[in-house]
């Protein structure tokens, strides 16, 4: 089967991104975007490819190329369900806030919702696709909506999880370590594995095109995150070792990293991982180890969390135990807000959890990202209802100028690596702040030495 025809239900951060880059590789296939957002939508279709929703470096010009010639977006749901040979589902997954596994399991409401519409909409065979992450048999409750439509059309499940970093989206998308497709053991499910994979085979070399069976497929997705928070969490744990010993994290990263056998990934200690795959996917994987009884399973990843949380915490009860105990109305600067640099995006934050607790304390939050709205910022304070939307906007100022944001500060956090903040005037900040300036470096991104030789006390992680 030759695919010319494909819908991807949800244009978010996965969808968006991973649809302009299979259009812009295959200009023969058409690939309609569809997402019930409509404003969502309507800023995909910006005329001004610099307004996509999405920030991503090389993002915006791929869209421009694309967009128009063989890749649209839309709010006609059914229409592109109807008109497509393949459905990607790339819907989010976020966990439960309601009901049985609130707070630990993904909710699936979504992914059936999806599931249910193409059923309802499918008059010819189709191939569904889950892009999303999902729990481990997910396929199973899917295959068992669509098969029970009673109208004789064929379905095969395929799962496609997306490995994509954001930030670093596009050339992910475009160098992949590997593609995974997971399918049916049947000649159908191989047929269809096999029209995925020629989708993928046009920019991505056939080695790298691994397939598995189904279930194998829906668990890699969530154990490669796991293992990645893990390695982050593992890094972070011994940051805080070395800060009672006199060693140096960073050191210690690189001296182990040299190990082949550990490599030199992922091993940069911080303020905490956010970002909204991560923490999502290990309460998710250990939600699933508990139901099936494995609870020295569950506990083991789950210590991956408590250590995150751990690590957020730390950090903002060392800046209160630094500033003498007290952080009531002093003005402290976070410079950054995203998870992460090269993104828009805010999910699971630090920032937002290291803010909650100093505002909890009476500080005054000052905050500048390059690419963070003010809007974003509030909202994200506001989903946590500690305290009134009144209260976190009177706690939060949020400038567009990061000289500005430090005017006056007691301490400055950075809280996202940003690769501008390296280039600042520090002396020139230190100049703007009160005596004595406070630095806590987040993401031990700054030159320790020169700050303290500019005269700020400066506090970086793990040393
Ligand atoms: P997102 O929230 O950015 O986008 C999801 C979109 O789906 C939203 O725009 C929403 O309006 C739309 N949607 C929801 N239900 C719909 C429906 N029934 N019909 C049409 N549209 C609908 O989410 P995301 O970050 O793109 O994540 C999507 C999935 O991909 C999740 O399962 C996530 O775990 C996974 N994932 C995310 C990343 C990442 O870096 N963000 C990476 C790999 C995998
Ligand atoms: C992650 C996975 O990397 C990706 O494969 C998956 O598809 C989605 O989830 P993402 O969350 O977008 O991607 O970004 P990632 O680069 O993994 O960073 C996650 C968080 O960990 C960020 O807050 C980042 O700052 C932090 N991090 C990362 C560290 O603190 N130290 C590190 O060494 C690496």
């Amino acid at each position: 089967m030759k695919i010319t025809k494909i819908c991807c239900i949800g244009a978010g951060y996965v969808g968006g991104p991973t649809m302009a880059v299979i259009a812009q590789k295959c200009p023969n296939i058409q690939v309609t975007v569809v997402d019930l957002n409509e404003q969502r939508i309507k800023d995909w279709n910006d005329p001004n490819t610099e307004n996509i929703p999405i920030y991503e470096p090389g993002l915006a010009e791929i869209v421009a190329e694309a967009r128009g010639r063989n890749l649209f977006f839309s709010t006609e749901v059914e229409k592109a369900i109807d008109e497509a040979q393949v459905i990607f589902i790339s819907v989010n997954t976020p966990t439960k806030t309601y009901g049985k596994g609130k707070g630990m399991a993904a909710d699936l409401k979504y992914i059936e919702l999806c599931a249910r519409q193409i059923a309802k909409v499918a008059k010819q065979n189709k191939i569904v696709v889950e892009k999303s992450t999902l729990p481990v048999r997910t396929a199973e409750a899917i295959k068992s909506i669509l098969d029970n439509t009673g109208n004789g059309v064929q379905f095969q499940i395929l799962s496609n999880p997306e490995f994509l970093a954001e930030g670093t989206a596009v050339t992910d998308l475009l160098n992949p370590d590997r593609i995974l497709i997971g399918g049916d053991t049947t000649p159908e499910g191989e047929e269809a594995i096999s029209a995925l994979v020629d989708v993928y085979a046009n920019w991505v070399s056939r080695d790298k095109i691994l397939t598995t069976n189904v279930w194998s497929s829906e668990l890699s997705k969530l154990t490669a995150n796991a293992f990645l928070a893990q390695r982050i969490s593992s890094i972070n744990a011994m940051s805080e070792l070395c800060e009672k010993t006199g060693a140096d994290v960073n050191e210690v990263a690189k001296a182990i990293g040299m190990d082949s056998r550990i490599g030199p990934k992922f091993l940069k200690a911080s303020v905490g991982f956010g970002g909204s795959c991560f923490q999502k996917d290990i309460l998710n994987l250990v939600y699933i180890a508990k139901s099936y009884g494995l609870n020295e399973v569950a506990d083991y990843w789950e210590q991956v969390i408590i250590m995150n949380d751990h690590q957020k915490r730390r950090f903002s009860n060392k800046i209160v135990q630094t500033l003498y105990n007290t952080v009531a109305d002093k003005k402290i600067t976070f410079l950054g807000w995203a998870f992460k640099k090269d993104t828009n995006d805010t999910r699971e934050s630090a920032a937002i959890y290291v803010a909650d607790d100093l505002i909890n304390e009476q500080a005054k939050i000052s905050v500048y990202d390059p690419k963070v709205s003010r809007n974003k910022m509030l909202s994200d304070l506001d989903y946590l209802e500690t305290r009134t939307v009144e209260e976190n906007s009177n706690a939060l100022s949020i400038f567009d100028n990061a000289y500005e944001a430090c005017k006056g500060a007691h301490a400055i956090a950075i809280l996202t690596e940003w690769d501008e903040f390296t280039g600042y005037d520090w002396k020139k900040i230190y100049d703007l702040m009160h005596k004595p300036a406070f630095l806590f470096d987040g993401r031990n991104i700054l030159n320790a030495k020169e700050l303290e030789s500019i005269g700020f006390i400066y506090n970086g992680i793990g040393s």
